[in-house]
């Protein structure tokens, strides 16, 4: 098993072996510092049955809800939820239908009735299993129900596998924009099992590798390197490796987003803007992998990179089957983009691509911004 620190104001772990899933219940049991139960646990363990309230009875280590959109609790919610209990967790489970719909007040105002509801204490935890809709709004629930309690992420897609389910942003949308509530909160515990990514549909897998290669861009050109030349799939481990610690350097050093940390969102001005003026049809990754093309077009036309550089960014997302273009209008992606979390005033921070492997966070004014996605191509 490879596990990389993270070390932010809460430091935690991010286990990374395929088939972790099945040890989930011990490894969470570790991190909580609980004494397992396991063993004095005879009954054979079926979430919500007799068995679950003979565990209750028995005085379990406390209660874990376990958190899911309904495909990946159907694809994995037993196995969690049976290795919680074998470990001698109550378990109890909300789901909800999957989609960047679904990150939203109303779903997250259920989660909190459903752990009131369920006597959910600050003894007990969550557990995100999923992508990064569900890492950031039972993020968010473990932020603020009862002032915080303690939560574990389980990524389940690439993109939350490299990204969202390390380094405490949680969130949810509101109308007016992505993200516009939320909290840094950290996880007490990241359990990654790249054996759950085989059933990743494609697109959702391109969209993680829309992250993975905004990674090498941002600041690794050997990194970058080799994933023209092998492909994410054949590399997955290695892959998710080296994103999770470019991570937790990027997070030890700026856990709340003041400076360096917020060169990962290259890509993610243009990106959020292209999900809210597609409705979210454009699935997140696919927004990112066009907002990285949009900005090295300006930062080629505007100075700040070569041609080459430009060409070899767009390059690489087409290699990957990723879109770099979108035909929605100039005024709609600028309005859309004002309600992003990184316009400050009247200032906007642009993360801009000098050469592959660095980038630089430009300070602009946000009326700029639209001649930014002229010059990236947004008609
Ligand atoms: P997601 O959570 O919606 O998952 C994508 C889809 O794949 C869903 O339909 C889900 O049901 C399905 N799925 C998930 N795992 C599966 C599996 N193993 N097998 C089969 N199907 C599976 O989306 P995502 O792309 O993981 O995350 C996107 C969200 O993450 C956006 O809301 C974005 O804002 C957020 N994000 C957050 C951070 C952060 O730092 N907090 C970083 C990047 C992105
Ligand atoms: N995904 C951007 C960040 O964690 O800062």
């Amino acid at each position: 098993m490879s596990v990389i620190r993270i070390k932010a104001s809460t430091e935690y772990d991010v286990n990374i072996e395929r088939g972790l899933l099945d040890s989930a219940g011990r490894l969470i049991a570790e991190a909580l510092g609980k004494k397992q139960a396991a063993a004095a646990i005879k009954t054979e363990c079926a979430c919500g049955t007799e068995a679950d309230k003979k565990q209750e009875e028995q005085g379990a280590l406390g209660t874990a809800a376990v958190i899911a959109d309904d495909t990946v609790f159907a694809l994995y919610g037993s196995r969690v939820c049976d290795s919680l209990c074998k470990a001698g967790f109550r378990v109890v489970s909300f789901t909800f239908a999957p989609g960047e719909q679904s990150k939203s007040l109303a779903t997250y105002e259920k989660i909190l009735y459903f752990l009131a509801e369920n006597h959910i204490t600050r003894s007990d935890f969550l557990v995100a299993l999923g992508g990064g809709i569900t890492g950031d709004i039972t993020g968010f629930a473990a932020a603020t129900y009862l002032r915080g309690v303690r939560f574990v992420q389980i990524p389940t897609t690439l993109l939350a596998a490299v990204d969202s389910s390390v380094g405490g942003k949680t969130a949810i949308n509101l109308g007016t924009g992505k993200n516009q509530v939320g909290s840094f909160y950290q996880p007490t515990l990241v359990i990654c099992d790249p054996d759950t990514l085989k059933t990743l549909p494609e697109d959702e897998y391109l969209c993680g590798c829309a992250e993975v290669i905004k990674y090498g861009i941002l600041g690794n050109e050997p990194f970058f390197r080799s994933l023209k030349k092998t492909h994410i799939k054949e590399q997955e481990e290695n892959v998710i490796e080296t994103c999770v610690a470019m991570k937790s350097n990027i997070v030890a050093d700026d856990e709340f987003d003041r400076g360096k940390r917020q060169l990962l969102n290259l890509g993610h001005t243009i990106g959020h803007a292209v999900e809210a003026a597609s409705d979210f049809a454009v699935l997140h990754g696919q927004a990112v992998a066009i907002g990285m093309a949009v900005i090295a077009r300006a930062a080629a036309a505007k100075g700040f990179c070569t041609a080459e550089t430009r060409d070899e960014i767009i390059e690489i997302l087409n290699m990957y089957g990723l879109p770099s273009a979108a035909d929605f209008p100039l005024a709609d992606m600028y309005s859309a983009a004002l309600a992003d979390k990184k316009v400050s005033g009247k200032k906007i921070n642009l993360i801009v691509p000098q050469r592959i492997g660095e980038c630089i966070i430009e300070t602009t004014d946000v009326e700029n911004l639209k001649d930014w996605m002229r010059a990236g191509g947004i008609k």
